[in-house]
């Protein structure tokens, strides 16, 4: 562990002075916001483009992928997870798109994990890519993956995913746990009249293994382009009601102690004698945004204050240009103070694209 010496009330922090320090010599200043939230976790987007087209993510239509030179390079990553990494940011979470859809993956992994300081490098996958990729990935220094499965019927997880095959997600499930990167967290996006009466069936894949079925609210994010309930006719349901459901076919769920490192916004849960655990992520019937820790970076090079209003700042040209460190930090800094104290009510969000930002 680096020894950072955080300043404590830096929420107001005089970045023109910050600018006027030679690199090398600044003090390792936290990244707070305007409400003093301190922000110790950084969502990467690697690439907005899939091998999936998931209901509830893409639009519908043609999608025209970011030309390649448009995307950060790995090195160019890398900087800004350093940077991030000297002022307090600890926990990094690589998303997509899909992130094995761009090649080389473990090369990124291994330079954030070599990092001093960092305790957590994880993946979002849709996973059916994993199978290949999951030793090299373990090696390389990723600690963890989240995975996606909306169905365990296979024609449903189709239709959801726009042609996905679920042996090829079983696979992959089976070599990230052969390969030790757990625990495997299984997300489920639970969407009114789609698969809402799969629950119990799902919960009960946490019985005798050793991953955690999460339970997702349906955001309705992009009105505009095709993905929200209003265009597609998707609904969220209420964690309570799934919860619910789960009970009353497998009995009364334990709470399990607020694991901060690695559950995040979830609330975890037990079954009876079970080998792994459940989640509720309840982003619509109960927000987060109170205890939110995190600033996320787009494929494309702009760090995103919130998933879902305020505003972002383009670091790209700063990375191509002759951006040190306090240029960086300065750039995550007023990022963070574009944070609102919490996003506004869903009715007024219509923009945004989940595979461009990365979830
Ligand atoms: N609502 C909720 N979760 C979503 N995800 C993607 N789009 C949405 C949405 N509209 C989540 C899924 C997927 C991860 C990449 O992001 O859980 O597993
Ligand atoms: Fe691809 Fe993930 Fe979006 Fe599905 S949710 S389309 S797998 S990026």
């Amino acid at each position: 562990m680096t020894a950072h010496s955080f300043s404590p009330g830096t929420a107001g922090v005089s970045l023109s002075r910050l600018a006027q320090r030679e690199a090398g010599a600044i003090e390792r200043l936290p990244i707070i916001d305007a409400f003093g939230r301190q922000v110790t976790y950084l969502r990467i987007s690697v690439t907005d483009a899939c091998n999936l087209r998931c209901v509830y993510c893409m639009p519908a239509g043609t999608v025209d992928w970011l030309p390649r030179n448009e995307l950060l390079t790995y090195e160019e990553i890398a900087r800004v997870a350093q940077v991030a990494a000297n002022h307090g940011v600890n926990k990094f979470r690589i998303t997509g798109g899909e992130p094995l859809a761009r090649s080389g993956l473990p090369d990124l992994i291994r330079r954030i994990y070599r990092i001093p300081g960092i305790r957590d490098v994880a993946l979002t996958t849709n996973g059916t890519l994993l199978a290949r990729h999951a030793l090299a990935l373990k090696e390389a220094g990723l600690s963890r993956v989240n995975v996606s499965l909306d169905s365990l019927i296979p024609e449903r997880y189709s239709a959801i995913t726009g042609g996905g095959r679920l042996d090829n997600l079983w696979e992959g499930i089976d070599a990230a746990i052969r390969a030790g990167l757990s625990p495997v967290k299984v997300n489920v996006v639970v969407l009114k009249g789609v698969n809402e009466g799969e629950v119990s069936e799902m919960a009960a894949l946490s019985l005798n293994r050793k991953i955690e079925v999460r339970f997702i609210e349906y955001m309705p994010l992009g009105e505009s382009n095709g993905c929200s309930r209003v265009a597609s006719g998707f609904e969220h349901v209420p964690s309570s009601e799934t919860k619910a459901r789960i009970e009353a076919k497998l009995g009364v769920l334990a709470h399990i102690d607020h694991d901060s490192t690695f559950a995040g916004p979830a609330q975890r849960w037990k079954l009876p004698d079970s080998e792994g655990s459940i989640g509720f992520i309840s982003a619509m019937s109960s927000p987060f945004c109170g205890s939110c820790n995190r600033l996320r970076l787009t494929a494309q090079g702009e760090i995103r204050s919130c998933l879902l209003n305020g505003g972002q700042v383009s670091i790209k040209a700063l990375l191509r240009g002759d951006g040190g460190e306090h240029r960086i930090y300065e750039a995550l800094q007023s990022a963070a103070m574009m944070r609102p104290r919490e996003h506004q009510p869903w009715t007024r969000i219509a923009d945004g694209q989940m595979h461009m930002i990365g979830g």
